[in-house]
């Protein structure tokens, strides 16, 4: 999904998120172009002193982290995260979330599930009374065609994801599997739908995330302003 919201939003979000982290905290480190911002502003204060662990959600973010010398931590060393802090595609009014528009959302879900905190950051176009945007559904290679099958047969309609930069074919997610997104329309029931997919034999992961609103707090970064949302 292309924004036509700016920079500057993006940035407000994710600096006020990184600012949520406090001495000593295992991080969740999210995947995208918003918490692209967080990393930025947890390095900063990570090179003024801030002792931090994070646990990156993709490929893409460890690199990141990495390259801003910001520590890092494989999920099996830690217990639990203190916090997680990611982006979303969509929110609704209960606080069920659409993400994986960048491929990684089994990892973020895994990391938000160990995560006491899950704080997301957003610009105000993707929020929204009820989720409508296609759902991301990493599948391993094998089961694609089933997999397809039965998301026609929940409602939906599958395309397998095509739009890989700089790679012909299909997109291979960090987990070597492939995604299907599927374009239920309206989502009535996002929980329900969540464990439907999730009971289809060869998905791995599905982009709804319904099961966290009450731990998570949503920062929507606006022009000239910040607001936070909970539920
Ligand atoms: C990646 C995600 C991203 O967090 C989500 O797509 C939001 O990204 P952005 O902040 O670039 O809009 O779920 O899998």
């Amino acid at each position: 999904m292309k924004s036509r919201i700016g920079e500057e939003p993006k940035k407000r979000a994710g600096y006020r998120a990184a600012d949520l982290v406090d001495d000593g905290m295992v991080v969740g480190l999210g995947t995208g172009s918003t918490v692209y911002f967080s990393l930025e502003r947890l390095a900063v204060r990570v090179r003024e002193g801030l002792s931090i662990r994070g646990v990156p959600t993709s490929l893409q973010t460890s690199l990141r982290a990495r390259a801003l010398h910001i520590p890092l931590v494989d999920l099996e060393e830690v217990d639990k995260l203190d916090i997680a802090i990611d982006g979303a595609d969509q929110v609704d009014c209960n606080g069920y979330l659409v993400k994986g528009r960048g491929g990684a959302h089994t990892r973020e879900k895994v990391v938000a599930d160990a995560a006491t905190r899950l704080v997301i950051v957003v610009t105000p176009d993707k929020l929204c009374d009820c989720l409508t945007v296609p759902v991301p559904v990493e599948v391993i290679p094998f089961a694609w065609a089933s997999v397809a099958r039965s998301i026609t047969r929940l409602g939906g309609t599958p395309h397998i994801r095509e739009s890989g930069r700089g790679k012909d074919g299909p997109v291979v997610t960090d987990n070597g599997n492939l995604i299907l997104d599927g374009d239920f329309g309206r989502i009535a029931d996002p929980p329900q739908l969540e464990k439907e997919l999730d009971a289809i034999p060869g998905v791995v992961g599905t982009g709804l995330f319904t099961r966290f609103p009450s731990r998570t707090r949503v920062i929507v970064g606006e022009e000239g302003r910040v607001r936070e949302l909970s539920y």
